[in-house]
């Protein structure tokens, strides 16, 4: 029996909904197919966008999207995406597949988009190959509310108010793809670069995202911290975000693996792997006190998830992948790691919303499955506002390499804007099931609901078969005396339990 305890008098921090925001880039059938009907294209769509691919994100809640990239961001001028379709720049995707890039999804449809699925906006700017002027007038363009030459552009466009954004990111990846910059250097730029990105409404402060380290580059995070720091530590560096990107490359980055045929091996390796997300965020932070001891600058894992070779067949530059119930416990681990550090991750995108990576859509013309990560988020939306409660849950080591060993279990607890107790638990093994007792200190347990994620590793849902993996009801916790209960977890599963309280 394993011990899961929770103490709801502790409370860790506020889970800031944006943990459990999305991506999505100019890249494969992400944007174009996936969420925007180009004209002439019959699939149900208002104002372009799918409507069966909004009404899924909707229930998801999806509380922000990053948007366009990604190596995309640092060679989009966002000029090429406003007014008359017709009159919009053709260029070609270098990044992406080489395919030809007609600029019809921009800023108003972005936006447009953000409206249809009530979530907050992440806007990513060009540092790599933009000017600062094309920056400052971006941010003119969408948040100046007043007489000047953007803010008439965008009147002329179609869209007289002003948009409120929510999020900026000053480049991306500006270390490789973003202009392959050192660190001293990239800050530099950040400083500059930042001073434009004004905050045009008074009241209305738009949160400011530099760009952090791959992985674990912590001479990254010490060179942008340092030198933006050094300037206005009073202003914490001029940011309140700093980004880290960390993928799941299950073979590494050469032989990455495929998302369908693994093996047990293969199953603990993608694990482990997921789970180094934790020591990356501590040693980032460790890196990040030094500086900013009073915690004002956010986390923002703004890209993260699962990266396997392609689906044979497909372009490889689109980057389109399956998923099974390995992706499911990648997503519910990240997503216990980011709770259990909402006190700095401020927001964290999965890469990438549809069809690009490990996403929570995939469609196929008019069709469209949801994925075991989809169903996954679902479970967790409860966790959005909440507060995290202290929590610990006794684990084992299990796996079959040294190097790759992981614990059996992970978990996360908050208290929910429901006033109900939300616990999140992983079962990282193949093939145990565990029984776990959950005490939860000086507190009457009245009721509890439970649903699952979960099957045969390899277990995944396809447009014919679009029902393998769905969210079950889970009724097999039993509730004991003394905030107590207890209940037996299946092998490779992710469980969500609801208490009254
Ligand atoms: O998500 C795919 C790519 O991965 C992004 O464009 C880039 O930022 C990262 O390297």
């Amino acid at each position: 029996m394993y011990k899961l305890c929770v103490n709801p008098r502790v409370h860790k921090g506020h889970i800031n909904p944006e943990i459990q925001g999305h991506f999505s880039e100019h890249l494969g059938r992400g944007i174009y197919e996936g969420l925007f009907v180009r004209e002439g294209d019959n699939i149900d769509n208002i104002n372009g966008m799918r409507q069966d691919v909004v009404k899924a994100l909707k229930e998801l809640k999806v509380p922000v999207l990053r948007w366009p990239g990604g190596c995309f961001a640092d060679e989009y001028h966002w000029k090429d995406g406003i007014g008359p379709k017709e009159n919009r720049k053709k260029m070609i995707n270098t990044h992406w597949g080489g395919v030809v890039e007609d600029n019809s999804f921009g800023t108003h449809e972005f936006m447009e988009l953000c409206d249809q699925l009530g979530c907050k906006n992440y806007v990513n700017g060009n540092v790599g190959s933009g000017t600062v002027q094309e920056m400052q007038e971006w941010v003119e363009y969408m948040t100046f509310d007043g007489v000047s030459p953007m803010a008439d552009l965008r009147e002329k466009n179609g869209h007289k108010s002003p948009w409120k954004v929510d999020y900026f990111g000053v480049g991306n990846e500006n270390w490789g793809c973003g202009g392959n910059m050192p660190p001293e250097y990239y800050a530099g730029l950040y400083r500059r670069y930042q001073t434009y990105v004004r905050d045009y409404k008074q009241g209305e402060h738009l949160f400011k995202v530099a760009c952090g380290a791959n992985v674990d580059d912590y001479n990254w995070t010490e060179g942008v911290m340092g030198t933006a720091f050094a300037q206005a530590p009073w202003m914490h560096g001029f940011m309140d975000g700093l980004s880290l990107h960390y993928y799941t490359h299950p073979g590494g980055w050469e032989h990455k693996g495929s998302a369908l045929e693994f093996d047990d091996k293969m199953w603990y390796q993608t694990l482990s792997k997921t789970l180094y997300m934790e020591e990356l965020i501590t040693r980032h932070q460790a890196i990040m006190d030094k500086y900013d001891k009073e915690h004002k600058v956010g986390i923002i894992v703004d890209e993260w998830g699962t990266w396997y070779d392609c689906e044979p067949g497909t372009n490889p530059g689109f980057l389109y992948q399956q998923n099974t119930i390995r992706d499911a416990l990648v997503a519910g681990i990240n997503l216990n790691i980011f709770n259990k550090h909402c006190d700095r991750v401020k927001m964290a995108n999965i890469a990438q919303m549809i069809n690009v990576l490990q996403a929570v859509i995939l469609t196929d013309g008019e069709r469209m499955i949801k994925t075991p990560t989809y169903h996954v988020f679902n479970m967790y939306k409860y966790h959005q506002d909440a507060e995290l409660l202290d929590s610990y849950v006794e684990t084992k080591k299990i796996g079959l390499v040294d190097e790759y060993m992981v614990p059996n279990l992970t978990e996360s607890v908050s208290l929910g804007t429901d006033g109900k107790i939300h616990a999140t638990i992983t079962n990282l093994s193949c093939e145990e099931n565990y029984d776990i007792n959950i005490s939860v200190a000086d507190t009457d347990l009245k009721s509890v609901t439970g649903e699952i994620v979960g099957g045969e590793i390899h277990l995944h849902n396809t447009f014919d078969e679009p029902e393998n993996v769905v969210v079950r009801k889970f009724d097999e916790v039993k509730l004991l005396e003394k905030g107590e209960a207890t209940l037996s977890i299946p092998a490779s599963s992710v469980i969500h339990l609801a208490f009254e309280i």
